[in-house]
């Protein structure tokens, strides 16, 4: 089983692209079996959970397969020295040379200013050789969704609404427990059920029927807020609904709308994602389409507090930064420099720029409470908490999403953080330093907040289990060694 060993102390400097969102790619994986035409996805993450999606659509009559561009075997990180260099004043662009295996080619940059020289509005272009993922539905016989596939990932359940909307049959695993805390899936089956479906449970397994969906008004308002799987489940299955579908109490998050941005150029008419109210027109078919994943929101900010946690001095690209207003936010009142391009709101939503990120001193502590979106994700809590650890004094975290996730807690605590917690709430007092040791990873995101604490740690620190961060994080080990960290993946069986 691999770990990383941290050398920590060491500032990060460079510029990383953020991959595509893994969040985002699941359910876009999935709307691939609401049409009989080719699906073909760019930009997919490499990762475990998508192998996972990817065996899960096989075993469903699926075919998936990639191009990875040679480029890819490597991320594509740009080393730039902390002072750059341009030719000429304004318009002028730059080559910057590019990693890679095949060496890496050039590509002309807008104009940079001068690095620290005040504000960056220069857009790097993302890279043309982006992965592809085409997935084509070739034998619509099994409609199952294997307890083996679905106990490895959750986000095999946001297959149900997709195949029972096409198919008219799904028997789907229901997902076993998790690590953050307890997750039914009770409002998914409240949403499809609103739409007509029979659905009862046999053997663990949700058996879903229907020989037409039928349009129809759904609240999926839950205890914690609304459900954000539930969602791309119900709005996907209501596609091919006869009739039109309301949802209320909707998910909000950039996932969502990115999904109901692939599924209206596959012909449907899905308005209103992106707020509590999404409506949808059923059609009676939906055809085959090209779409480039959204970046991913959770690595973009993980890579953001490592920059900060480290004093580095980071450029980060292909940047969704305005599904990030609430992360950016607080981090700007803890002290983190993070300079955006100028803003005149010409672009309503700026999924795919270019930031740096900046600290040169000790932060402040702040006070956040998780909040479905555009609130502070709690797929970031424990990084925030881990750059919170080393703050100039007490914070507090209040996890209003899963009030169990903290497992990371006791492990930051054997790192010498000084943490009370009671309840969903976890008061943070900040300390001077924090000492390398080893520490076990429980799920995804606790895992990246050990590694952004052993990134500033004084000696070693080794973290146990990182298969659960190959699971979100393509690459993490290359992408931070790029951004000079001292760190490495060895095989700890
Ligand atoms: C998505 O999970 C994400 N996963 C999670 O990210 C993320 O933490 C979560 O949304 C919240 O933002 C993917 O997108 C693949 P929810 P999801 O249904 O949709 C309760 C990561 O690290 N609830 O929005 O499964 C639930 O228990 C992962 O990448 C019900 O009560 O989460 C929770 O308290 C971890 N009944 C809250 O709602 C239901 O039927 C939000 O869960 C469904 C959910």
């Amino acid at each position: 089983m691999d770990a990383f060993i941290i050398h920590g102390g060491r500032r990060l400097r460079g510029t990383l692209r953020i991959h595509g969102s893994k969040n985002a790619s699941l359910p876009l994986m999935a709307a691939a079996l609401l049409t009989d035409e080719p699906v073909v996805l760019r930009d997919v993450p490499e990762l475990s959970d998508i192998q996972n999606m990817c065996r899960l659509l096989e075993s469903m009559g699926c075919e998936a397969r990639w191009r990875v561009p040679h480029s890819a075997v490597t991320p594509r990180v740009v080393t730039v020295p902390a002072k750059v260099a341009v030719a000429g004043g304004g318009g002028g662009g730059a080559s910057v040379a590019m990693g890679g295996s095949s060496g890496g080619g050039s590509r002309k940059v807008g104009a940079i200013p001068r690095a620290g020289s005040g504000s960056i509005d220069a857009m790097l272009a993302p890279p043309e050789d982006v992965n592809e993922l085409t997935l084509h539905v070739t034998d619509p016989t099994s409609s199952k969704a294997d307890y083996d596939i679905v106990r490895t990932m959750r986000a095999s359940i946001c297959t149900l609404g997709p195949i029972l909307a096409k198919r008219g049959f799904a028997r789907v695993s229901m997902p076993g427990g998790c690590n953050i805390g307890p997750r039914p899936v009770d409002l998914h089956i409240r949403g499809l059920k609103a739409l007509g479906a029979r659905i009862s449970l046999d053997e663990g397994y949700i058996v879903a029927e229907a020989k037409r969906l039928r349009g129809a008004r759904v609240f999926l308002g839950g205890p914690f807020g609304s459900t954000v799987l539930g969602t791309a489940n119900v709005m996907s299955a209501a596609t091919l609904a006869e009739g039109t579908t309301i949802i209320e109490s909707a998910a909000c998050e950039p996932e969502i709308e990115d999904l109901a941005r692939m599924l209206n150029a596959m012909g449907a008419r899905v308005t209103g994602a992106g707020s509590p109210r999404i409506v949808i027109e059923g059609v009676d078919e939906l055809h085959g389409v090209d779409y480039t994943v959204m970046p991913d929101r959770i690595e973009a900010g993980t890579y953001i507090m490592a920059a900060a946690i480290t004093n580095g001095d980071v450029i980060l690209e292909n940047c969704p930064i305005d599904s990030l207003v609430a992360v950016i936010d607080r981090l700007q009142e803890i002290g983190v420099e993070i300079e955006v391009p100028k803003d005149d709101c010409s672009k309503v939503d700026r999924l795919r720029e270019t930031i740096r990120v900046a600290s040169a001193r000790r932060l402040e502590p702040v006070e956040m409470t998780t909040q479905p979106h555009p609130g502070f994700p709690t797929d970031l809590q424990a990084q925030l908490m881990a750059l919170l650890c080393l703050a100039d004094g007490n914070s507090v975290i209040t996890e209003k999403i899963f009030p169990d996730r903290f497992m990371h807690t006791a492990e930051l605590l054997r790192m010498g953080a000084n943490i009370t917690r009671n309840g969903p709430t976890a008061m943070i007092t900040g300390v001077r330093r924090l000492i390398g040791a080893p520490v076990m990873a429980s799920d995804l995101r606790a895992s990246a907040g050990l590694i952004i604490a052993g990134l500033a740690a004084r000696n070693v620190t080794t973290v146990h289990r990182v298969y659960h961060l190959d699971r979100g994080y393509e690459r993490m080990e290359t992408c931070l060694q790029q951004l000079g960290a001292d760190i490495e993946r060895v095989d700890r069986d």
